[in-house]
């Protein structure tokens, strides 16, 4: 199952007029790079959504990504563990659990075998980062996970640096410790009370990349690390012209965007249908569906919502940019 709810609140003005689940990384929406690595046998996909349902039904309707997936609606948000709860009738046996904006290399036919031979209720996969305090955090004995920290408030309140990194394999018996028709949280409530009653959890940490889409900087590093895992620096979508534009660093283009004449775009993305004027420059930002960036405009470190038009010569530094009024 994948966790394909909440509001995406990090990623505005992006996910006002797109749910996080489906906003592209390196030109493909998220919960499809999750689909698609998903093992052969795995059959059905099991999508947790509420906020903007509509779009994750109509994408799914429109691409076929060779499984069944089925979307079960929560009226309204019921957290990670609610979430969990609210699709039991759909699932038995164990069960992969994925927040839905996070893109890694865990190689999920190692992280099952770990898992069958460990046993216990579930395996949480970890990666370490150098500041746990965005992260839930584990403290461990050997593979055991023997306390869940969620977003601990200051470095010593830290365990370790072994963050949650967001993939679960869990045993069906964790719904009996999670309560029906009610928001609840998997990483505040749920794992810990696992632990308090004394069930096995293990920890599986992984090497390779690892990124959580869910903020500006976090998405622009998702971009350029699938960009990196697939040797390229720029990535141009289909139907894209550019006119001699500068693409420096790195650059993800969406389709059918239309890059000026000596325009620059450096450590950016562009999502489709993006215009981006004559000589303007983009820097360490991201560019909604369809926004207008005028001639000589520049963009530093700014995120411009879907439909948004950008005058022509302004300078624009960190900056979020409401999308049009009538975008979708
Ligand atoms: N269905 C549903 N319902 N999904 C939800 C809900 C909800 O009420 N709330 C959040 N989600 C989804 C989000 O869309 C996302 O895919 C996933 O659950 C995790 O929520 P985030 O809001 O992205 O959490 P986070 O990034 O702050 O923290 C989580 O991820 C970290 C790794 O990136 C936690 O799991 C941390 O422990 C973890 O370290
Ligand atoms: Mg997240």
């Amino acid at each position: 199952m994948i966790l394909a709810g909440g509001f995406g609140t990090r990623l505005r003005p992006l996910t006002l007029t797109c749910p996080k689940p489906l906003v592209p990384v390196a030109n493909v929406p998220i919960i499809r790079r999750i689909v698609e690595k998903l093992p052969d046998d795995v059959d059905k996909v099991v999508l947790a959504v509420n906020y903007k349902l509509e779009q994750l039904r109509d994408y799914f309707a429109h691409n076929d990504v060779g499984r069944e997936v089925v979307l079960v609606e929560e009226r309204q948000p019921l957290g990670t563990a609610g979430a969990i709860k609210n699709v039991e009738a759909e699932v038995d046996g164990p069960f992969f659990v994925f927040n839905g904006d996070v893109l890694d290399s865990l190689d999920l036919a190692s992280f099952r075998r770990f898992h069958e031979k460990r046993g216990g209720l579930g395996t949480i996969s970890l990666w370490e980062v150098p500041d746990p305090r965005h992260f839930g955090v584990m403290e461990m004995d050997g593979e055991r996970i023997v306390r869940f920290v969620e977003k601990p408030q200051t470095k010593e309140e830290a365990p370790s640096h072994l963050a949650n990194a967001g993939t679960y394999l869990l045993e069906p018996e964790v719904f009996d410790f999670i309560p029906a028709g009610k928001a609840v949280s998997v990483e505040r409530e749920t794992f810990p009370a696992l632990l308090q009653a004394g069930r096995r959890l293990h920890g599986f940490p992984f090497g390779g990349y690892w990124v959580d889409a869910g903020r500006p900087d976090t998405y622009l590093h998702a971009n350029e690390t699938v960009l990196h895992a697939a040797g390229r620096k720029v990535l141009l979508g289909p139907g894209t012209t550019h006119e001699a534009a500068t693409f420096d660093d790195w650059a993800v283009v969406g389709a059918r965007c239309r890059v000026g004449a000596g325009a620059t775009i450096a450590r950016s993305v562009l999502l489709d249908g993006v215009t981006v004027g004559a000589r303007a420059t983009v820097r360490d930002s991201i560019v909604g569906p369809g926004a207008r960036v005028g001639d000589d405009a520049v963009l530093v470190e700014c995120v411009v919502g879907e439909g948004a038009a950008i005058e022509k010569g302004l300078l624009l530094k960190n900056v979020k940019v409401d999308p049009a009024a009538d975008a979708s």
